[in-house]
């Protein structure tokens, strides 16, 4: 068999955070940098894996683990009686400490690298169930939402309950602002998780005030002219909101404060105490990491071997 290529795009969350852990739906979209698997079947049963972030070398009998590599080794393991031994080369252009979902994206681009082995093509929807399964397994809380960016590409509305995955259009001018760094997602759950416990009721309101914020936003998305005005307002509210809950701090404030005073909405986007704050447009914040924003329409794909 020859050799092929998948590869699937970063993502950052646009609305939804926290509260889609919880059920409450959530607009994610695929940004234009790409993590690329090259894939090489070999005849015998090692596993061989080439990447920036780490070397392995294992058999598909043990398959060992590697803190760097959990996101392509679970669907391996997953579907490892059904491999040939193979060698993997990972090259990713996606800042991996910008919380730009490049363990999604790893974990999209084996997925659908993946294909090619399997006697049947499971569908995107089961693609994402699979990693999602995936996901809570290596990270113990997780919605998935980056995934489905990262499957699906473009922005698409994730409603975690049913599941349901759909594509919404809508393409702004974004720009990526970098808090400086990251807490780790499943750190920053856990945390939440913990001080919410004794306010339960609250907490519930909070998610659910959250998910009818993202409703309203994909409402006003259907609008004509003032759907842009309208969905910044909730975009705003959106960060409030995550101010509430307690994943804003002293930084991340000042940014959002600074790019609204040059007019442009602004929030965090992804599980927040780090990562970046999204803006609604073009801008560049002297003394900050400023990377522009561009949705990709096209989702995670391979190549014919
Ligand atoms: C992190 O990018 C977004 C969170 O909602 C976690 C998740 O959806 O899995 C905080």
């Amino acid at each position: 068999m020859n050799t092929w290529t998948s590869s699937a795009p970063a993502s950052t969350m646009l609305l939804g955070e926290h509260a889609v852990v919880y059920g409450e739906p959530a607009l994610v979209c695929a940004l234009d940098y790409w993590l690329t698997i090259r894939w090489q079947p070999r005849h015998d049963r090692r596993l061989i894996i080439h990447s920036a972030l780490a070397e392995h070398d294992t058999t598909l009998d043990e398959l060992t683990d590697h803190p760097q590599l959990r996101f392509v080794l679970a669907p391996l393991r997953h579907y490892a009686s059904q491999l040939p031994g193979l060698t993997l080369t990972i090259d990713s252009q996606i800042p991996h400490t910008m919380g730009l979902g490049s363990s999604a994206a790893a974990l999209a681009a084996t997925l659908i690298g993946l294909q090619p082995l399997l006697p049947q093509s499971p569908g995107r929807l089961d693609q994402f169930e699979l990693g999602l399964t995936l996901i809570r397994q290596i990270q113990g809380r997780g919605s998935g939402a980056d995934l489905a960016a990262s499957l699906y590409g473009g922005t698409v509305l994730l409603q975690p309950r049913l599941p349901t995955i759909t594509p919404i259009p809508f393409d702004p001018e974004m720009t990526l602002i970098y808090s400086g760094y990251k807490t780790p997602t499943a750190e920053v759950l856990k945390q939440i998780k913990q001080a919410w416990d004794p306010l339960p009721e609250l907490r519930d309101s909070l998610y659910h005030l959250m998910g009818d914020t993202v409703r309203q936003a994909v409402k006003a998305l259907a609008l004509d002219a003032d759907a842009q005005k309208l969905f910044s307002r909730l975009f705003n509210t959106y960060h409030g909101l995550m101010d509430a809950l307690g994943v804003c701090d002293l930084t991340l404030a000042k940014i959002v404060y600074q790019v609204r005073e040059q007019g442009l909405a602004a929030k965090i986007s992804g599980a927040g105490l780090g990562d970046c704050v999204l803006a609604l447009g073009q801008i560049d914040l002297p003394g900050y990491h400023c990377l522009p924003a561009t949705i990709t329409e096209q989702g995670a794909w391979h190549d014919a071997p």
